[in-house]
Order: structure tokens, then C-alpha cells, then sequence
């Protein structure tokens, strides 16, 4: 070989290895707007700087001081679970280090109790709230602008830079689940509990009992659960949560940041405690255990004294277990207690509640009582009565079944649910807001909003999910973003992007003709 062809082929070998080596180290393609991420519920405010945080094995977690390591830990293990790095979580209370996610707390009074500003620039993470809680929301955020767990993906995970601060509308954002008509076990309420917390949402109702069951033990009536307990809406097996179970799950909803608020329902929708004890009976008979869906056919008996013997029992007993600062004491429906009888029973019933330390909640019907301020009105159906307890100063959780009940029927064809109220669909669930739905009802008034999932037709975790998602996500976002520029055609790309995310959890969600799902 001539000097010539050696020169050109040193030259051409020289030249390739050079493109290889720029192709290798040539970024990809990096998403460097954090205002495009497809967030549910959309934060506050997003501001974007077009850089990328990195993140990688080289990644760590510094929280400021002990007691955010729990988050700091729960935040390793999801990153964990996603990009399968492992990253070490540690105390540095002074300046982040480079490529750290810092978490830390601080006196920002614009942030509020709940709210979080995250900060992402290229070489760090920073997280600051007034309390954890603030911390675990953005978190979740932060989770979100990663692939979902559960999905292959070797990454480079790249984070967009920018400056998210979000500050949620609403104080009280909850769902409440009908555990009284089908059962659902410690297990699968947990797993609910798992995604409500990735939308914020801070509040489980849980409707304990009503005519077809009753689900929590009650040591000192123990045939609530034996006898009351045994059956569920169409004639199969019942259930019950014992105390221990009950305490499980106040302790993992708390882990996840949610309270729940226990619900007894009184007078009326009490038929599974008048077939436990036949002394409850104003005829002193037993009633049959019910298993079909009517309501409105059972009362405790006013008069008796027994009555409020039975009702002090009971709230001691759940007041022990410490679920959190309320108790539900239901109130709707009695079409047969009279109404001065009703009057009569809700006012005693609430100085029962609130002696054993509760703030007391019921359904709007409760508002035909003497108010005083301290209690709190759940609108389902009467805006008059929410009315008249707003004009008195009582707050309001809004539930309207129009809007809200999570058991209405999307459209005609939806093989669960019922349609009483209307059918809604996924964007008749987004385009409402609770402080222009009724005149004379506005934010002023309003502590929170609530969603519920009545289960006369949903049986188990795969129904719940179908009647839920995807509308619970449009109906966090009301009660945690900012009302205004709030608009479906936008939210409905938002929520076509969020999916794979249900996907990765295998949800069993309704894939509306509303939307554009993905492919
Ligand atoms: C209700 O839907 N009966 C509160």
C-alpha cells in the first residue's frame, strides 16, 4: 500500500470515530419546557427556564433534618421504582449539594399550610413547604414529571427546569366510599387510598352504615357486626372492618397524607342496626336484614332513651380509634322520622358528637336543625338547606349528586351506576364550579368539595375504578387549581397525556368518547 491510502484510510477510520463519539455524547432530543408537563391537578403557577436536571445513579436526597426523612425515604423509593436507581437519602441542613433533590421546610407564608415550592435547575432539586404535608404534594408533582412507575424505561430521565409554587383552592378535598352496600376489604380500600393521594386528595369519608350493612366493629353492641354485618346489597357475603382493621387504615391513609372521616348514618338508613338489636325498634321488634336498594324505610327510635345510650357507645368507641378531627352523622333521607322527631334526634346526637371531642358533619337535611357555626353542612341535593346554614356562618362541603356522585352513570350505556341525578360525563364532571352553581352559595361559604361513590351497583375495586376514573381526576382539579383559565378543551389533551399513568397501575378506567386517548 502506498503512503496515499494509508493516509486515507487512517483519515477515514479517524473520521468515523470521531461521528460515533459525537452521536454518543450529543444529548437526546430533551423536554426543557416544564410548562408543557401534563400535571393533575394543573399546579398554581409553572414557569419554565429550558435547562434539564439530569437524574441519575449520581442523584441523592438531602432532607434538612430528621423528621422529613420518612418523605425523603418514600421519595427514594419511588424514584426507586421508576428508574431503578437507588438513591441515598441524607441530613444536610445547609446549602443542597449538586445534583441533590433538597427537601426542606421553611416559613413562607404565601405557601400556606398545604402548599410547596419546587425549584428545578440544572445541577439541583429543591423542595420547600411550612409543613410535610406540603412536602408530600410536591412530591407528587415531582413524580409526575417522570415516566409512571411499572414502565419499562431505561431512561435518561430528564427532568425540564423551571419553578413550580402551588397552593391548593380548597382546604378539604375528599371522596367518600359507600362501604355499607358492598363491602370493600382493608386491601382494597388501601389501593384506593394509594391513587387518590397522587391527585391530593386529603379526606376518606367512609360511609360505615346503613341499611344493607354495618361494617365496624362495635365492641360493646356486638351483633352490629355479627348480625348487621353479615349480608350486602343482592344477598352475598358482608363484611366488616374489627377495630384493628379500622385503625390500618386510619394509620396507612395518614401515611398518605388523607384523614378519614367516619360516617354512622341516623336516624334513618339504620336498618342493619334495628336487625341487630331489637331494643333499637320503637316496637321492640327485630327487623329482617335488607338486601335490596330502597332507602328511606328505617328509623331509630327517637323517644327511647336507649337510643342515645347506643349512639353515645358508639361514637366513644370510634372516638378511641382516633380517625381524625371528624365524625359524619349522616342525617339524609329519614322519610320516616317526622320531622319534628328529626329535629329532635340530630340536635342531641350532635352535643353526643362533639362530647366525645368531634366536629360534627351531616347531609344538608341536618340544616333543618338549630345551627350554631361549628358544624359543618355536606350539600347533596337542597341548596336551600345549604343555604340557610351558609347564611348562619356554618361551612359547606360541597356534594352536589348532579356534579360529584361518582355512581351517576356516564351516559345511557354505562353497564354500572344509576342515573337519579343526571348522567355525567367526563366533561360534565370538569365544567362546573361549586361557588357559581347556586346563588347564594360562594367560596366564602365553602370549606372543600367531596366526591362520593354510593356502591348499591358497584360490587368490587375493578367496578369502583371504572365509576371513578377518569372523572376524578377533573373533579381534584376543581377543588385544588385555580379556577380561573380553567378550560376542557385544554384539560382534556392534559388528561390524554396523563393516562398511561392509570395505565401503569393497571386502572380500570372509562375511556370516554370525549376524549382523544392515546393509541
Ligand atoms: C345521599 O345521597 N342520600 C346523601
Amino acid at each position: 500500500m502506498n503512503n496515499k491510502i494509508i493516509w486515507k484510510l487512517a483519515t477515514g477510520v479517524l473520521t468515523l470515530l470521531l461521528v460515533m463519539f459525537i452521536a454518543c455524547n450529543t444529548p437526546p432530543e430533551e423536554p426543557t419546557d416544564l410548562t408543557t408537563t401534563p400535571f393533575i391537578p394543573k399546579p398554581t403557577s409553572v414557569t419554565a427556564t429550558a435547562k434539564s436536571f439530569h437524574l441519575d445513579n449520581r442523584t441523592g436526597i438531602e432532607v434538612q433534618d430528621a423528621t422529613l426523612e420518612d418523605l425523603g425515604n418514600a421519595l427514594a423509593n419511588h424514584l426507586k421504582a421508576i428508574t431503578k436507581t437507588d438513591p441515598v437519602v441524607s441530613v444536610n441542613a445547609g446549602n443542597p449539594s449538586g445534583r441533590s433533590i433538597h427537601l426542606s421546610l421553611a416559613g413562607a407564608e404565601d405557601l400556606g399550610d398545604q402548599g410547596y415550592l419546587l425549584t428545578i435547575e440544572s445541577g439541583q432539586i429543591k423542595l420547600v413547604a411550612n409543613q410535610p404535608v406540603g412536602i408530600y404534594y410536591g412530591i407528587q408533582t415531582l413524580l409526575q414529571t417522570l415516566p409512571p412507575a411499572g414502565t419499562p424505561s431505561e431512561g435518561p430521565f430528564i427532568i425540564p427546569t423551571g419553578e413550580i409554587r402551588d397552593i391548593p383552592r380548597f382546604a378539604y378535598r375528599g371522596v367518600m366510599l359507600d362501604v355499607a352496600r358492598h363491602f370493600f376489604s382493608v386491601e382494597e380500600v388501601k389501593k384506593y387510598i394509594d391513587i387518590l393521594a397522587e391527585q391530593k386528595i386529603n379526606y376518606l369519608h367512609l360511609h360505615l352504615t346503613d341499611d344493607q350493612g354495618w361494617r365496624i366493629e362495635i365492641k360493646s353492641w356486638p351483633e352490629l357486626t355479627a348480625t348487621g354485618g353479615r349480608l350486602e346489597v343482592g344477598g352475598g357475603p358482608g363484611g366488616f372492618y374489627t377495630q384493628e382493621d379500622f385503625k390500618e387504615l386510619i394509620r396507612y391513609a395518614g401515611e398518605h397524607f388523607i384523614t378519614i372521616v367516619p360516617e354512622v348514618d341516623m336516624p334513618g338508613h339504620t336498618n342493619a342496626a334495628l336487625a341487630s338489636y331489637a331494643e333499637l325498634n320503637c316496637d321492640g321488634k327485630a327487623r329482617e336484614l335488607y338486601t335490596g336498594t330502597e332507602v328511606g324505610f328505617s328509623s331509630l327510635c327517637v323517644p327511647k332513651e336507649i337510643t342515645y345510650q347506643f349512639v353515645d357507645d358508639v361514637v366513644r368507641e370510634i372516638a378511641a380509634l382516633k380517625p381524625g378531627p371528624y365524625f359524619h352523622l349522616g342525617g339524609d333521607e329519614s322519610h320516616s322520622t317526622g320531622l319534628p322527631d328529626f329535629i329532635k334526634f340530630v340536635e342531641r346526637v350532635r352535643g353526643i358528637v362533639r362530647s366525645h371531642g368531634f366536629i360534627d358533619i351531616g347531609w344538608d337535611e341536618t340544616a333543618q336543625t338549630e345551627l350554631d357555626n361549628q358544624s359543618i353542612i355536606q350539600l347533596w341535593a337542597s341548596a336551600d338547606f345549604a343555604r340557610k346554614a351558609a347564611d348562619n356562618g356554618t361551612k359547606l362541603i360541597m356534594s352536589p349528586a348532579t356534579k360529584t356522585y361518582l355512581d351517576m352513570q356516564y351516559d345511557s350505556l354505562t353497564p354500572l351506576g344509576l342515573h337519579w341525578a343526571a348522567y355525567i360525563e367526563v366533561d360534565d364532571a370538569y365544567n362546573w364550579d361549586p361557588t357559581t352553581l347556586f346563588p347564594g352559595i360562594g367560596a366564602e361559604d365553602i370549606m372543600g368539595l367531596e366526591f362520593p361513590l354510593w356502591t348499591e351497583t358497584v360490587t368490587d375495586l375493578k367496578d369502583l375504578e371504572f365509576m371513578v376514573y377518569p372523572r376524578l381526576l377533573g373533579l381534584a382539579e376543581i377543588a385544588w387549581s385555580p379556577k380561573e383559565g380553567r378550560n376542557w378543551n385544554e384539560y382534556k389533551d392534559r388528561l390524554a397525556q396523563y393516562v398511561p399513568r392509570l395505565d401503569a397501575q393497571g386502572i380500570n378506567y372509562y375511556k370516554s368518547p370525549k376524549v382523544d386517548w392515546p393509541e
